[in-house]
C-alpha cells in the first residue's frame, strides 16, 4: 500500500478522509469507460458474449457489497427483463439457486478476499455460472479466479466502515447495467450515464452544504439505543446501507425497513423521540413515504428526511429535511449515502467510539 495514500492527510480519521475522497474515486472509476459523447467502453473488460443470451443474473456479496448488489438488481430490472436475484455469499452455497451456463454471477467484494464470497463464487462456478467480479484489489483471489473483472478505482480503503468502495461499486453497477442493456437491446440510458459524470461534483456540493448540519445533528444520536432507517424501492437498499454504517461505527442498533412495512408491525415501536432516518428520493414513491412519515411523526418520532424534490411539502413529515442536489432518480443513492456516512461518522465521534476500527470487526473477513 502506497504510504502517502494511507496517511490521514490532516483528517482526524480515515473514515472522514475516505468520505471526502469519494468524488475522485468515482471519477477514477468512470475514467476510460465512458467516452466524451457518453459512449460505453467496457468490451475490453467484459466480453460481449458474457452478458448476452442470459437466463438469469445472480449477485453475491456480504455486508456493504450485498447492499450494492441490491442497487444493482434494481438497475438491471429497470433496464432489462432478465430475472435477477441477490444472495448473501454466506447463504448461496447452501441454497438451490438456479445457476447454469446461462447465468451471469456478479460477485462484489472490496477486498477480493472475503472467505464467504470466495466460497460462494467457487460454488457458482462449479455449477457453470459465468463469474464477473467487481473488486477494488488488483490481483486479489476473487479477481484471479473470476472469468472477468471490473475494478473499482477507490484506492486503498483503510477504515473498517466502507464508504468510497461502496460508491465505486455503485458506479461500476451503473456502467455495467447500461452495458448489459446496450448488448441486449441495442440502446442504453444515456441520460443516466451523463448524470453519473456529474455525481462527483454533486457529492462535493452535498458535503459543503450539510457536513456542519450533520455534525450537530449527531448529538441527537449520542445517547440513542435504536434508530430506524426507512425507504421504499431503491431508497430501501440505501436505508440498509445507512443502518449498517451507523450500527458498525456507533454500536447503535439500527433497523432498515421498507417504508410501506411500517404499518404492518414496526409502527408499534414508534414512540416519542424514536430516531428515524427516512429517504424519499424516488418520484413515484415520495407521496406514500410522506404519508407514512406523517403518521410516525404524530406518534412522536424524531425524523430526519433525505429528499430530492424541493417542490414537495415535507413540513408534517419530518423534523429536519436535507435536500440532495437534483439528479437522475437511479443515482440518488450515491448522494443520500454520503449524508448517512457523515451522520454515522459524527455520531461515532460524539459517542467516543473507535471510528476507524470498530470493536469486534476487521476490514476483511477471511474465515467462514
Ligand atoms: O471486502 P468485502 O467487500 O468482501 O467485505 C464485505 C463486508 O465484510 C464489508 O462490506 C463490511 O460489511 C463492511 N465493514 C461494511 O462497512
Amino acid at each position: 500500500m502506497c504510504e502517502i495514500q494511507t496517511k490521514k492527510q490532516g483528517y482526524e480519521h480515515f473514515m472522514l478522509k475516505e468520505i471526502y475522497e469519494q468524488p475522485k474515486a468515482i471519477t477514477d472509476t468512470i475514467a476510460g469507460r465512458v467516452g466524451a459523447n457518453n459512449e460505453l467502453d467496457l468490451t475490453g473488460e467484459i466480453p460481449k458474449n458474457m452478458v448476452k443470451n442470459l437466463e438469469n443474473i445472480i449477485f453475491i456479496g456480504c455486508g456493504t457489497a450485498y447492499h450494492a448488489s441490491l442497487f444493482g438488481k434494481h438497475l438491471l430490472e429497470e433496464y432489462t427483463d432478465i430475472y435477477v436475484s441477490v444472495e448473501f455469499a454466506s447463504e448461496y452455497p447452501y441454497k438451490k439457486v438456479r445457476t447454469n451456463e446461462r447465468t451471469l454471477v456478479i460477485v462484489i467484494s472490496q477486498s477480493g478476499e472475503t472467505a464467504d464470497t470466495l466460497s460462494a463464487m467457487r460454488a457458482a462456478a462449479a455449477k457453470g455460472g459465468k463469474i464477473l467480479a467487481i473488486t477494488n484489489v488488483v490481483g486479489s483471489t476473487i479477481a484471479r479466479e473470476a472469468d472477468a473483472v471490473m475494478y473499482t478505482h477507490a484506492g486503498p480503503e483503510v477504515a473498517v466502515a466502507s464508504t468510497k468502495a461502496y460508491v465505486c461499486q455503485l458506479t461500476c453497477l451503473c456502467l455495467l447495467a447500461a452495458y448489459i442493456q446496450e448488448q441486449n437491446y441495442g440502446r442504453f440510458d444515456q441520460d443516466m450515464i451523463k448524470e453519473l459524470k456529474l455525481i462527483p461534483e454533486k457529492i462535493n456540493q452535498t458535503l459543503a452544504v450539510y457536513e456542519g448540519t450533520l455534525e450537530s445533528y449527531a448529538n441527537r444520536f449520542r445517547d440513542a439505543g435504536d434508530a430506524f432507517f426507512l425507504g421504499r424501492g431503491l431508497d430501501y437498499a440505501s436505508a440498509m446501507e445507512g443502518q449498517l454504517k451507523l450500527k458498525e461505527t456507533t454500536y447503535i442498533h439500527g433497523e432498515a425497513l421498507a417504508g410501506g412495512e411500517l404499518r404492518h408491525g414496526p409502527m408499534a415501536l414508534i414512540e416519542p423521540d424514536v430516531l428515524v432516518v427516512a429517504l424519499a428520493t424516488q418520484p413515484e414513491l415520495v407521496d406514500k413515504m410522506v404519508s407514512v412519515l406523517k403518521e410516525a411523526k404524530t406518534r412522536g418520532a424524531d425524523i430526519l428526511l433525505l429528499a430530492m424534490d424541493k417542490e414537495k411539502d415535507y413540513s408534517e413529515a419530518a423534523d429536519k429535511v436535507l435536500l440532495i442536489p437534483e439528479t437522475h432518480p437511479l443515482l440518488a443513492p450515491m448522494l443520500t449515502v454520503v449524508l448517512m456516512q457523515t451522520l454515522a461518522y459524527y455520531t461515532a465521534k460524539v459517542r467516543g467510539c473507535d471510528v476507524d476500527k470498530p470493536r469486534n470487526l476487521v476490514k476483511s473477513v477471511t474465515v467462514e
